[in-house]
């Protein structure tokens, strides 16, 4: 089976080619400068940056890959979570596709093809629990099958990307900081007692990270010589200041990492038959947490999964994989299926053909 994937559900625009599960080629087009002017991401631009570059990006793809378009089997999308309008211009290129060629078309749920996206290099065993770590979620899932995923916790509040963002942010970092913060946190060794483990004193498995941006906001009120100046990150600087700033970032990321491991532990401790430990999403590429998960699927004895670091953030092979799965299955959509929002439950509304 030979499917299209298309990801536009926030700054990344994204077409990719899996073949029988693997591969075959993928272009990606970053908005990452045209959004750093503005601290974050504009979602209006987000939209129309992705208007302007995907059928270019398309077309690239089908003429680098020499196929014909009669040879696609799928057209898979993202059709959410994500930004409303960024979804639209993928899920209605998408559709458009699906209507000049009678290729049927099928909706993605972002999140699932994050912890899908192992697949591509390695055969994944079910059930697994995945942790689905990025920049606007903060998911326990139990993965009976790539169709069936139960969420076991969330995050209450900010997701462990947007801390990650949010601390960066405070001491003036470009944007996008989470990699930043990994970047500079391991030139110093962390202050394990600098921060309070957030939300682990109760029996779920959700999580809240606004309590640790509020101890870190009031760290750097505090200290507001840690804030850099107009931008522009610290190179080779040697001096107290910068291995202070430096000893925050490291405490900060060890903070995030232990919350992960008691929640990520405790899931492993409930659930029973659990062949691997998959974890995915943007902060998957932090390296805190690939360490912090290795021990935890250690100490359970269970396989860790992860993705390479080009597919943890977002990306279209994750998306053209997660369809080939399902398609696979026989599973498709009828045009009308809609793009869904941030904060609503992706649907699993797929028609079959079995
Ligand atoms: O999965 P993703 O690309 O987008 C969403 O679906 O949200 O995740 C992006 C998030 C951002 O918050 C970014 O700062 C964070 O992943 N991120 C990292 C690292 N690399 C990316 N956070 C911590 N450490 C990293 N190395
Ligand atoms: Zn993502």
């Amino acid at each position: 089976m030979l499917c299209l994937g298309i990801e536009t559900s926030c700054d990344e625009t994204g077409v990719a080619l899996v073949r029988d599960g693997r591969l075959i080629g993928e272009k990606l087009a970053t908005q990452i400068d045209v959004h750093a002017l503005f601290g974050g991401v504009v979602p209006e631009i987000a939209s129309r940056e992705h208007l302007k570059v995907l059928p270019a990006l398309f077309r690239a793809l089908i003429e680098e890959c020499s196929i014909e378009f009669s040879e696609i089997d799928r057209i898979a999308v993202a059709r959410g979570p994500g930004l409303l309008g960024s979804l639209l211009v993928g899920v209605n290129f998408a559709k458009a596709l699906s209507l000049a060629s009678n290729v049927k078309v099928l909706g993605v749920n972002h999140l699932w093809a994050h912890l899908l996206s192992p697949g591509l290099e390695q055969n994944l065993e079910f059930p697994s629990l995945g942790l689905l770590v990025s920049g606007g979620h903060t998911h326990i899932y139990r993965i009976n099958s790539p169709e069936s995923f139960e969420l076991l916790g969330r995050t209450l509040d900010d997701a462990a990307g947007e801390a990650f963002d949010k601390t960066a942010k405070l001491l003036n970092f470009p944007y996008p900081g989470g990699r930043l913060v990994d970047e500079f946190g391991a030139k110093e060794k962390p202050d394990k007692r600098m921060f309070p483990v957030p939300y682990i004193h109760n029996e779920n498995l959700d999580f809240s990270f606004s309590g640790l941006k509020t101890c870190v906001a009031n760290y750097v009120n505090q200290n507001p010589e840690l804030k850099i100046e107009g931008m522009v990150l610290p190179e080779n600087e040697e001096s107290d200041l910068s291995s202070k700033r430096n000893i925050m970032l490291s405490s900060f990321n060890y903070t995030v990492g232990e919350t992960l491991k008691v929640k990520v532990g405790r899931a492993l401790e409930k659930n029973s038959g659990i062949k691997s430990l998959i974890v995915a999403g943007g902060v998957a590429a932090n390296s805190v947490v690939r360490k912090v998960m290795a021990d935890c699927a250690s100490r359970f004895s269970v396989p860790l999964i992860l993705p390479p670091l080009r597919l943890c953030t977002d990306n279209a092979a994750m998306i053209a994989y997660a369809g080939y799965c399902l398609g696979k299955r026989g599973y498709y959509h009828d045009l009308s299926f809609e793009a869904i929002p941030r904060g609503r439950v992706v649907p699993t509304d797929w028609l079959s053909e079995c």
